[in-house]
């Protein structure tokens, strides 16, 4: 069995991982396939787990062996199962009747991928996000929480690594009896038995299969074998979406105090815990889950009747949609009328990065609140430089030595590892009782202070390098520490080259609001195009995901250094689109509370068209470097779940409409979904998505698309649009004119390129942003669109 890391980035909260995994050698010959049947809704349960039973029993030997072969039923929507086959098995499946596909299982590795959070939304009935030309008021807020019952109608599933149950984020205090139509059931484990769940937690459940027949047996040193999270990120992720009301929550050092609630405190929590440690590793190397695993978790999900799922799951980079087990699970749970709201993934800012770029699904990348942890650094000069920290600790008032990493290294070190303090690089001689600058690129962030303080160093300051930019990360280190921007690094370095004696003092931490532009992209937020399908522009919207207050388990320190951290907190902060996926999710539990009748597709086209694309200085949304961000870093822009219960028309799709848009895939994606498809569908782009993207234009096109009226039962929507010099946007017609709620128009679109415009050079995958609107007095309907030209 090999496995290897590579470790896309070094940064601590942002470590992700491609496995590349062969462990043909487990079981012989075998390996897990997913086998998909052609589904008859109406069979009972049973009877489907025999149709499988059966299907088995036609490849094996004997009753035995396919009994002992089944790992997975899938039987809620989807109709399949998961088994240990060898490839002659697997073969002869696939040419069964009734067999829609047979695929080879990969390994999935996920990637992990509230205070201040929901008040800068404009949820916490104080706040109005910052002012584009709205203007809602606390009224509003109040208002959207109280009309949506604070979400206790509404059952939210979560696909992640268990939750821990006692804390008081969970608690069940004065909540109304569950639902009824909730099928779901409380499964007994470790450290978790029905009592835990109440009228908040109320479902939970565990799938190991995948995990176990792959790694072999869970390690029960390093996670509870029940829902229990070990690890703190599913904790973290339920409480955003759903935690109580907690007065007086804090991270450690009470950074960040404040109420902690999540965007529905009154949702209901189904835990599915699908994910699980990555064997001998520490908690912060990542968590690994199987596909096998995460489809049962889903299939599950769609059975029990939640009505919304939050999942911080991808891959690094995209995967296609035959692979995606997510894609697959996530189309039947629309099928069934759940959203399904799904990180971006934290590979950025490279482009091309995103995963979980499916159509049906919501693609929610990360940014900013404003909030910040500053700590500056005092020359002895008097000059400060500003940096952020959530370190609780000081280092009093003297002024000390301020060294760079690279000058205090061991002799020898090759230079492309100088100047990271990785481990065992500091002479202790040349660092004891001083402080130093080591820079971001290579190694754990966290490790870095480790090494400062092994080798006697008392501060430690980490520099961004270039690609990090502004985006500082706020972490609690071990000795007193602060990090800082690219701009102050190249500042801090300056002072110490230019004074013989350099010396300064880091100042202790303290939360400060409203000091910043925000939001602004995370630099870790995975970026677009989409290349999995370039007919649709993902990521959808952005979301807060950075610093993020929220609940989390008492077995895990706040930094997740399992062997080094024994730190115990109720409340950490914590960075990721993980975090992000979680607010976007809320968000559609309160939609879905206030209009139950709406599709997952119109809660997605009521928060693109309604996202906000400046910041709370009313400039437009930047990334990492100061730039606007574009849509391929913000999506649409910042979700503003206020404006998006009320957003005048929405962009409407069905689950037929899904299968056709996959039907017009099948060839290239090689679903083998063909034989299922009607004769004549129309192009993947004609999908009526809320947003557009043409990837290498010809000249022009035209495509269609079709608005559902929900606000006001006469009305007239006018057109207008936003384009660059490359290209224009027209409308036909340009007016549309409403007599009733529900009525639904067409119009085209059509996209022309600007004679002369186009620098050949930029080439076909230079993308090119604008925007079009529909806008009657109340409401503003907005779709990004994204072109390259052939
Ligand atoms: C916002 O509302 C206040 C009070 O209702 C009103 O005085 C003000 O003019 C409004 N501002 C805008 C920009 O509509
Ligand atoms: C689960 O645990 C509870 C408490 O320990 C026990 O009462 C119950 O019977 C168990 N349920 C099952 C299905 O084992
Ligand atoms: C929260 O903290 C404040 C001040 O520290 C204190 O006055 C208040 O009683 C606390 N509230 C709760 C519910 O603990
Ligand atoms: C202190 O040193 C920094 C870095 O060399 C310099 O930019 C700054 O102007 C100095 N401040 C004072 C007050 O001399
Ligand atoms: C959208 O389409 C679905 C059917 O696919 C329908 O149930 C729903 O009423 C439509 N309109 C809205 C606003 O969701
Ligand atoms: C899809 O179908 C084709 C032709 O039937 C077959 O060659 C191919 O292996 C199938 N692919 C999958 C993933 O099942
Ligand atoms: C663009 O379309 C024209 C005809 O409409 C065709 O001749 C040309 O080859 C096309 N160019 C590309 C790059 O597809
Ligand atoms: C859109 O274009 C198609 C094809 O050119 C045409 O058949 C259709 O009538 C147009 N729809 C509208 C609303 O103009």
């Amino acid at each position: 069995m090999a496995i290897k890391n590579i470790i896309v980035s070094s940064t601590y909260f942002l470590l992700l991982f491609l496995l590349l995994l062969s462990f043909a050698s487990c079981t012989k010959n075998k390996q897990v396939y997913v086998v998909e049947l052609f589904g008859d809704e109406h069979e009972p349960l049973h009877q489907i787990e025999n149709t499988h039973h059966s299907y088995l029993l036609s490849v094996k030997e004997s009753e035995d062996e396919a009994q002992a072969s089944l790992l997975y039923s899938y039987k809620h929507s989807i109709n399949g199962f998961a088994a240990l086959l060898t490839p002659k098995e697997a073969q002869k499946l696939s040419e069964m009747e009734g067999v829609v596909f047979v695929h080879k299982n990969q390994p999935r590795i996920y990637s992990l991928h509230t205070t201040r959070s929901w008040e800068f939304v404009g949820l916490d009935g104080s706040l109005n996000p910052w002012t584009e030309e709205s203007n809602q008021t606390n009224g509003d807020s109040v208002n959207l929480l109280t009309k949506a019952k604070y979400g206790e109608d509404i059952i939210v599933g979560m696909i992640d690594n268990g939750v821990w149950p006692d804390s008081k984020s969970f608690s069940d205090e004065g909540m109304k009896p569950v639902p009824k139509r909730w099928r779901g059931v409380c499964v007994n484990g470790t450290a978790f038995d029905s009592s835990q769940c109440n009228r908040k937690i109320i479902g939970a459940r565990y799938y190991l299969q995948g995990y176990e027949n792959d790694f072999g047996p869970l390690n029960e040193k390093e996670d509870y074998k029940s829902a229990r999270d070990k690890d703190g990120h599913g904790s973290h992720t339920s409480s955003i979406v759903a935690g109580r009301v907690v007065p007086n929550a804090s991270a450690l050092g009470g950074f960040a105090k404040g109420t902690a609630s999540g965007g529905a405190p009154l949702a209901r929590l189904a835990i599915y815990k699908a994910c699980w440690p990555i064997k001998g590793k520490p908690k912060d190397e990542g968590n690994i889950c199987t596909n096998i695993d995460l489809l049962k978790a889903i299939d599950d999900a769609i059975g029990d009747g939640v009505d919304v799922l939050s999942i911080s799951i991808g891959f690094s980079s995209p995967i296609s949609y035959e692979d995606d087990m997510i894609a697959k699970g996530a189309l039947h749970a629309v099928r069934n009328n759940i959203v399904v709201v799904c990180s971006a993934g934290n590979s950025g800012p490279l482009p091309h990065s995103l995963s979980n770029p499916a159509p049906w699904i919501i693609t929610v990348v990360a940014s900013t609140v404003d909030r910040s942890f500053l700590a500056p650094i005092k020359l002895i000069n008097g000059t400060v430089i500003e940096g952020q920290t959530i370190t609780p600790l000081h280092m009093g008032n003297s002024f000390y030595p301020l060294v760079l990493a690279s000058d205090v290294e061991h002799p020898g070190l090759p230079t492309r590892d100088s100047g990271y303090c990785l481990d065992n690089t500091l002479q202790p001689n040349k660092v004891q009782g001083k402080i130093v600058l080591c820079m971001r690129g290579q190694g754990k962030r966290l490790q870095k202070g480790l090494e400062v303080q092994r080798a006697g160093g008392v501060g430690f300051i980490l520099g961004n390098n270039k690609l990090n930019g502004n985006d500082v990360p706020s972490d609690p280190h071990f000795i007193p520490a602060t990090g800082v921007s690219y701009e102050n690094a190249l500042k801090l370095i300056h002072y110490v080259h230019s004074t013989p004696n350099p010396m300064a003092q880091i100042l202790p931490g303290r939360t400060v609001l409203k000091t910043k532009p925000a939001p602004s992209m995370a630099s870790f937020s995975s970026r677009g195009p989409n290349i999995i399908d370039p007919n649709i522009l993902k990521p959808d919207i952005t979301a807060p995901g950075v610093d993020i207050l929220a609940a989390w388990t008492a077995e895990d320190g706040p930094t997740r250094m399992t062997f080094l951290d024994k730190r115990v907190v109720k409340y950490n902060i914590f960075s990721g689109t993980s975090m992000s996926c979680p607010h976007v999710a809320a968000a559609a539990v309160l939609l879905k509370a206030i209009h139950p009748t709406w599709s997952s597709a119109a809660i997605r086209s009521a928060l693109i068209t309604t996202a906000m694309t400046t910041d709370n200085t009313g400039n437009p949304l930047t990334d990492e470097s100061g730039s606007p961000a574009t849509p391929f870093a913000m999506g649409s822009g910042h979700f503003n779940p206020i404006k998006a219960t009320d957003p005048g028309l929405i962009y409407n799709a069905s689950y037929n409409d899904y299968l056709l848009y996959t039907c017009s895939l099948g060839v290239t994606q090689n679903l083998n979904i063909t034989h299922t498809c009607p004769k004549s569908y129309s192009e993947p782009f004609q999908l009526n998505y809320p947003s557009i993207q043409m990837h290498r234009l010809n000249h022009t096109k035209t495509i269609k698309r079709t608005v559902t009226n929900v606000g006001k039962s006469k009305s007239v929507y006018k057109f207008s649009a936003k384009s660059p010099k490359e290209y224009s946007i027209t409308a036909t017609p340009n007016i549309l004119k409403f007599n009733h709620v529900g009525q639904k128009m067409n119009f085209n679109i059509t996209v022309t390129e600007n004679k002369g415009q186009i620098v050949t050079k930029d080439g076909p995958d230079k993308y090119y942003f604008g925007w079009y609107t529909w806008s009657d007095e109340h409401h503003v309907v907005r779709s990004t669109v994204a072109v390259s030209f052939a």
